[in-house]
């Protein structure tokens, strides 16, 4: 079933909000162009992400390290073609955030030459000041915790966070502390899924996950792994939507229809 008609309510972070508070789950996935963002979008994508996942997915880099803010700029501006409904969500690159002045400025540049309607950081000590800057200056912001793919060379692998018990108390306060400096979303990524159950409860914000389990709010995966073409081997969280699909728009219909009715994931998609 397709969404797409002629006064198409756009998504913003209200809206989500109003998900969250009636308990609809959101859908969502990443795109890097707009042929594939008008697919997501009228298959009822809730938000777009433009993922520095670009850079393993589609530029074919071992890391999202690599990938500059006039890369992520020249994706979002492809995906803002493509949408008329979904919220389109950047990714702030590797060291574009690190100071104020520079994140900023960043993400100024994301809104304004890319069309991004929400920024994305990754989570570390310094970003409560991020959050509460981009906040002043009107910038929606997603925090992503869990799993930070740009600090992969610091955690060795990209594996689960959050299962030791001073680790989990940690992200329970830290997802409490980004919404106090204003963040709209949380994201979490590779959590228990005991844990992102709690984080979610305690947040007024909507929770996305992708691989912390079915009691988030809405579900992000990476378009390339449901489409199975994604370089190597798929992680254990995500799911071949094109198994048992006839077409590229059946796979991502089956995804957003999945998540809707809480049919997807289900718990050998997540973690204990
Ligand atoms: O870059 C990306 O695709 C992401 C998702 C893994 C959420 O951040």
């Amino acid at each position: 079933m397709s969404v797409h008609a002629a006064n198409v309510k756009k998504v913003t972070t209200q809206t989500l909000r109003q998900l969250k508070r009636e308990g609809e789950k959101i859908a969502s996935l990443t795109a890097y162009d707009a042929a594939f963002a008008r697919v997501l979008d009228r298959a009822g994508c809730d938000f777009i992400l433009v993922g520095d996942s670009v850079g393993m997915v589609v530029q074919g880099q071992a890391t999202t390290i690599p990938v500059t803010v006039d890369d992520i700029i020249y994706h979002t501006q492809l995906v803002a073609r493509g949408v008329e409904r979904a919220l389109i969500m950047a990714d702030m690159p590797f060291m574009s955030y690190h100071s104020p002045a520079e994140c900023l400025h960043n993400a100024a540049r994301l809104m304004k030459e890319g069309g991004a309607e929400v920024v994305k950081l990754e989570w570390g000590a310094l970003q409560l000041d991020m959050v509460s800057r981009l906040t002043e200056c009107g910038i929606p912001v997603c925090a992503h915790l869990g799993l930070t793919p740009q600090a992969i060379h610091k955690i060795g692998a990209y594996r689960v966070q959050g299962r030791e018990h001073d680790t989990a108390l940690k992200m329970i306060d830290d997802a409490r502390a980004l919404e106090a400096a204003g963040a709209d979303l949380l994201l979490l990524e590779c959590v228990p899924m005991e844990l992102a159950a709690t984080i979610t409860r305690n947040a007024t914000v909507p929770v996305i996950g992708i691989g912390a389990g079915p009691s988030v709010d809405g579900q992000i995966l990476v378009l390339y792994d449901i489409l199975d073409i994604a370089p190597g081997k798929r992680t254990r969280f995500s799911k071949n939507y094109m198994a048992g699909a006839n077409s590229i728009h059946e796979a991502i219909e089956a995804f957003v229809q999945e998540v809707k009715a809480s049919r997807f994931p289900t718990a050998e998609f997540g973690f204990a």
